[in-house]
């Protein structure tokens, strides 16, 4: 473990959608960075305490606790539900990682798009961010703003809690075939910056990452719908793969660090160069 305590967490997380490839991967990563206690959230129950448990084996605190519960993010009474749960059992909730989602059912283009699958899609994607966002900001704004001695910087204010939502790089540009999907993440753009517009005074940030390609359970399931997708990021990423998803983390666990307070309302793309300008 590194010395530099800019780079290591001291407080409490939500995860949601910490069974998921990303997710999983944020829980852990999490609990390595020294996170007190992390509650894995997720529409599957059981894998979602499997990671929990997991997380207890990596974790960096001693007194670390990992919890787990079933939420449904369009769900208020259920996303509520998860918020009085950490309240109860940590008593702050310094960061909260949104990492639930869904692709589209079908590659079509946008006049075949069907339109129940759009409302699934805005609703998981866009929605869901927004029903948990609202809810954790509300309970981060009734809480003391964190403080942390770093080593050769003295004193510092970190704020009141740190939101990262896990978007992607559809939240910026779009793909053929992927109407409901591109929406959902442009959407989270706004949400990101309207989040930090209305929490910036109270010392709440709200951050988005937008990575490409990720080598998950998702991606190897895009794979198999259109086979050219696994050629095409072996070239047109610069480091010639998909994304892993510790790499996805890492950035989760940069944007909650005490190295990222001044970082708000703000977009990290982790995309190998690819939206850097045009393919060529
Ligand atoms: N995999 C990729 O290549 C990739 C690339 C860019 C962005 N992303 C984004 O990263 C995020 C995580 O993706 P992933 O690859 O880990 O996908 P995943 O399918 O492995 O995980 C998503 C998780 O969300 C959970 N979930 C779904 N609906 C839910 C609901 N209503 N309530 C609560 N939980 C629910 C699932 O159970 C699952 O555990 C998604 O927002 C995805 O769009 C993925």
């Amino acid at each position: 473990m590194n010395n530099m305590a800019q780079f290591q967490l001291n407080g409490f997380a939500i995860v949601v959608g910490a069974a998921g490839g990303v997710g999983k991967e944020v829980g852990l990563s999490f609990a390595e960075a020294g996170a007190k206690g992390i509650l894995f959230a997720d529409i599957d129950y059981e894998a979602a305490t499997k990671v929990a448990e997991a997380s207890k084996a990596l974790a960096l605190s001693p007194t670390y606790r990992a919890l787990s519960v079933k939420v449904d993010v369009v769900d208020v009474n259920s996303v509520q539900g998860m918020i009085d749960l950490t309240a109860k059992e940590f008593g702050r909730i310094d960061y909260c990682i949104n990492a639930a989602g869904v692709d589209v059912a079908e590659y079509v283009p946008f006049d075949q798009t069907d339109p129940d699958d759009y409302d699934r899609v805005l609703g998981i994607n866009t929605k869901g961010i927004f029903l948990v966002t609202r809810a954790v900001a509300k309970f981060m704004q009734s809480q003391e703003p964190a403080q942390i001695t770093l080593k050769r910087h003295g004193a510092r204010d970190l704020g009141r809690g740190s939101i990262v939502n896990v978007s992607s790089a559809m939240a910026l540009v779009a793909v053929p075939n992927k109407v409901p999907y591109t929406t959902s993440k442009h959407a989270i753009t706004g949400l990101t910056r309207a989040c930090a517009m209305d929490y910036k005074s109270a010392g709440i940030r709200c951050n988005q990452v937008c990575p490409v390609w990720i080598r998950t359970p998702m991606l190897e399931e895009e794979f198999q719908r259109v086979p050219e997708t696994a050629a095409f990021v072996k070239k047109v990423a610069a480091v010639g793969r998909p994304l892993e998803s510790d790499e996805v983390a890492s950035a989760c666990v940069y944007l909650c660090s005490p190295s990222a307070v001044y970082i708000n309302g703000t977009t990290l793309t982790l995309d190998s160069a690819i939206l850097a300008g045009p393919i060529v």
